[in-house]
């Protein structure tokens, strides 16, 4: 894996972009990727909210921002192979200037072409931090908080993705789990200095439910490295573009992490010291079957290990 920074005039070719994270402009990078090279994308956009992301202007007009992003969609149809996915993962934003901004994207990627499949509801839960009622206890002008997100997913020309039966390695718990559209995943506590990471496990539902293994997974807005780490982790092959360095560094790290962590499952990288799994902080530990109890170890010597390194450079 390598970072590097395309020069607009070379095309990519499917061997030098496999397993790549590329720091560069989301368009420059796209338009270099060839056409239908990309079973799944999966992203989150930067919002247009003024969000201090680490080196982007996330404070375009509304009717800039969509063009920008129509740009974008336009770029993932034409590199999604038939069948391939697009899951987008949106926000209702803003309580009172509130912006039906996943309306807007849906009409927009429809517009375009691509078949909207459905709507995942990622419940969050995050109402018991709230701070802002409106007018409190009286109808006047009380707010509603969303403790959601979105996830659009639609497919291009075809709603199949054609691959090899054998290569489906979702099991059937799984399968019955996922289908259901409402999401219960807690927000990613572990931020690695971003403001807006993935949970691992939202990721994974989608890799897992849409992706056959050795198939191509894209984020082009990928941060800190979400998408890559689990593509990787489930055998799929990933490709990570963010503008920032700095946070395609740290998902470098996060992928190294990872790939020293399947090879060595019982190793946290510092000599002697054994992983305790705190049941404060994993309360429904002790009801987890084997499959899940793995998962939960794993992700806690991810996070391990990604402290240890980034404490030791
Ligand atoms: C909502 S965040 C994505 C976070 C990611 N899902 C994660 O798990 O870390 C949006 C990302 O878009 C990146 N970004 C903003 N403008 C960009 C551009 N023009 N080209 C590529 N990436 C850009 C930001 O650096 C930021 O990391």
């Amino acid at each position: 894996m390598l970072i590097c920074t395309p020069n607009n005039s070379d095309q990519m070719t499917p061997a030098s972009f496999l397993d790549q994270i590329v720091c560069g402009d989301v368009l420059k990078v796209m338009q270099q990727i060839p056409s239908n090279s990309i079973d799944l994308a999966i992203t989150s956009p930067p919002y247009n909210l003024g969000i201090n992301y680490d080196n982007h202007d996330d404070s375009l007009t509304y009717e800039k921002y969509l063009e920008w992003m129509k740009q974008v969609w336009l770029e993932t149809k034409r590199i999604l192979v038939p069948g391939g996915r697009f899951a987008l993962n949106i926000a209702p934003t803003s309580i009172k200037n509130f912006t039906p901004i996943h309306h807007d994207f849906s009409n927009q990627l429809r517009e375009i072409g691509m078949i909207m499949r459905t709507e995942i509801l990622w419940f969050k839960q995050t109402m018991l931090k709230r701070t802002a009622w409106g007018s409190w206890r009286s109808p006047s002008n009380p707010h509603i908080l969303p403790s959601w997100e979105y996830v659009l997913v639609f497919s291009k020309d075809s709603w199949a993705l054609e691959g090899d039966p054998r290569e489906s390695d979702i099991t059937a718990d799984e399968f019955k789990r996922f289908s259901d559209g409402f999401w219960y995943i807690p927000p990613e506590t572990h931020r690695r200095g971003h403001p807006a990471p993935f949970p691992e496990e939202l990721i994974y539902r989608l890799i897992k439910y849409y992706t056959y293994r050795g198939n191509v997974v894209l984020d082009m807005f990928g941060g800190t490295g979400t998408v890559a780490v689990v593509a990787q982790n489930t055998k799929r092959h990933f490709l990570h573009i963010d503008i920032s360095e700095n946070y395609c560094k740290i998902a470098e790290q996060r992928l190294e992490a990872a790939k020293v962590i399947q090879e060595l499952p019982i190793s946290t990288g510092k000599p002697g010291s054994k992983i305790v799994i705190r049941k404060d902080q994993t309360p429904r530990y002790e009801k987890l079957e084997k499959a899940q109890r793995e998962l939960v170890l794993q992700n806690r010597l991810l996070d391990e290990r990604a402290n240890y390194l980034t404490k030791s450079i």
